[in-house]
Order: structure tokens, then C-alpha cells, then sequence
């Protein structure tokens, strides 16, 4: 059964909530036959779909095209579509625009927007929208040029309070579950303890509510490297690199097709051609 957000508050401290992303119709298919708890249409598709060395160049109609393929691969699933750069810094109305057409056009039940104080005008006009608000705290990727690189944050005492700070006041503001990537395990952990909504950890540690990886990264299908707090569960692109390299020879040797693999027609008609 699908998800609902007060499902995820209800659960928090009971079961931990498994997500993972997906940015097409066949990924999105299987883990809607696996029953995650959520699917993200992360920005990351800039990264692992387009090949950007940042998230910033996506756009939201291209998070909307996603969430679109998303969505068909998995009706059952609860689905949150990310706000990529500049679809919420402007303003409030542009805000709700941008969100609303990821609920109308992409049928996400849910946006995530990475982003604490500087940004709760807008979430709380989303809210009040009747939009379901993930937020994201701590490595949040959007700001990779302020923090000059992926660098684990909050470890000063300064930025560790404005983390915990923001955790609150986006609590207070009505989202339904926070993202806490690229912190320490101990300063998730007491954030986690403090909020009464789930957090969902990426690179945070074991004692968040949830973990949330790229699917990519559980694949091993994002070339040579891997992130520190990811696992890979398989090396699918070894065996992606397999077929391709049978499929080539056998093309070149006739093996492939195969009778099997043919249709058939009527003798008549070849003798007719003839
Ligand atoms: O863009 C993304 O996929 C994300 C998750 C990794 C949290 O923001």
C-alpha cells in the first residue's frame, strides 16, 4: 500500500524508511514491485543521467519529464520529485509554480527543496499550498560552489547549530521528513532524537529514521567511483559490460539471432517477390 505522510511520521522510531532514486520507467518499476517506502526523483540525475560534474544545470522540466517516467513505472508508490536549482530561490509564487507543476504535471505526491531558514518563506507558502515539503540539510549538493566541494558539513560548533537550527524550524514549518546528508553520525543522531518527523540519512550515520541512496550507487553503475557512506549491493555495470561485449560478438560471428529469434512468412509470398 502506498505510503502517506503521516505514515511516515507515525513509523517514526519503529521501522526505518528505506528510499532510493529513480529517474526512468524501469528502475521505477522494479521498486515499485520491491514496495520501498519512497522513490526520489533526485537532481542527481545531472550527475548519474546527464553527466554534469554538479546537479545545477537540471531544470525543472527535466525533473518533471522524470518524475513522469517514474511515476508509470511505479503507481504505488510514494513518489518525491526534487526542486533543482533555482526552481525555488526566487520567490514564493515561483515556488509554488514550479512545485505545483511537479504535482500536476509529474503526479508526485511530494517535493524536497535542499535549505534551511533562507529558504522557509517558501516552504511555508508550499504548505500552505497543499504541498507535502521534504526538506535537506548538511552536504546539501545545490550549494557545492559556497562550500567549495562535496565537504562533509556541521563539524564546527557554528554550522553544527545553524544544522540543528534548521532541522527545528523546517520542523516547525510543517515538512514531513528531513534529508540529512553529509554529516557526522553523532550530530545526525541528536538531530534525529530532537525531532519528533522522520530523517532520512544519506552519508549521516546509522541512527537516522531512514537511509536514501542513489540508485546508481547500489547498482555500481556510476562509473569507477564511490562514495564513502555508499554500499554497492551489486557490480551491474560488469555485468552490463558482459552482454554488451557477447552482443558484439556474436553479431560479428552469426550467432545472434538465432531461428528462434526470427518470424516467419509464407513461401508463396517469397516465391511471388522472387
Ligand atoms: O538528488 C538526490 O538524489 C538527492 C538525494 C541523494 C538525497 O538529493
Amino acid at each position: 500500500m502506498k505510503k502517506t505522510i503521516e505514515v511516515f511520521t507515525r513509523e517514526k522510531g519503529k521501522e526505518k524508511i528505506a528510499v532510493l532514486t529513480a529517474y526512468d520507467f524501469t528502475t521505477a518499476a522494479l521498486l515499485n514491485s520491491a514496495q520501498i517506502d519512497a522513490i526520489l526523483v533526485g537532481d542527481s540525475l545531472g550527475m548519474v543521467f546527464q553527466g554534469y560534474n554538479d546537479t545545477l544545470r537540471v531544470t525543472i522540466d527535466e525533473i518533471i519529464y522524470h518524475t513522469k517516467s517514474v511515476r508509470r513505472g511505479a503507481p504505488d508508490s510514494f513518489l518525491i520529485a526534487d526542486m533543482p536549482f533555482l526552481s525555488f530561490q526566487v520567490s514564493p509564487e515561483d515556488t509554488i509554480r514550479n512545485a505545483g507543476r511537479l504535482v500536476k504535471e509529474g503526479f508526485a505526491e511530494a517535493v524536497k527543496l535542499e535549505g534551511g531558514e533562507e529558504i522557509i518563506d517558501k516552504v511555508k507558502a508550499l504548505i500552505a499550498a497543499k504541498i507535502p515539503v521534504m526538506g535537506h540539510l548538511g552536504l546539501t549538493p545545490q550549494s557545492v560552489n559556497i562550500f567549495g566541494g562535496y565537504k562533509v558539513q556541521g563539524k564546527s560548533l557554528a554550522i553544527a547549530k545553524k544544522i540543528l537550527s534548521d532541522a527545528l524550524l523546517l520542523e516547525q514549518s510543517g515538512v514531513f521528513a528531513i534529508v540529512l546528508e553529509g554529516i557526522s553520525e553523532r550530530l545526525a543522531k541528536l538531530i534525529s532524537e530532537k525531532l519528533t518527523i522522520p530523517t532520512i540519512g544519506i552519508g549521516a550515520g546509522r541512527f537516522t529514521d531512514g537511509q536514501v541512496l542513489v540508485i546508481n550507487d547500489i547498482f555500481g553503475t556510476y562509473g569507477e567511483f564511490s562514495p564513502k557512506f555508499a554500499k554497492k549491493f551489486a557490480n551491474v555495470s560488469e555485468e552490463m559490460e558482459k552482454s554488451v561485449l557477447l552482443y558484439i560478438n556474436e553479431v560479428k560471428t552469426g550467432k545472434f539471432p538465432e531461428e528462434k529469434h526470427t518470424f516467419k512468412i509464407d513461401d508463396e509470398i517469397i516465391n511471388a517477390l522472387l
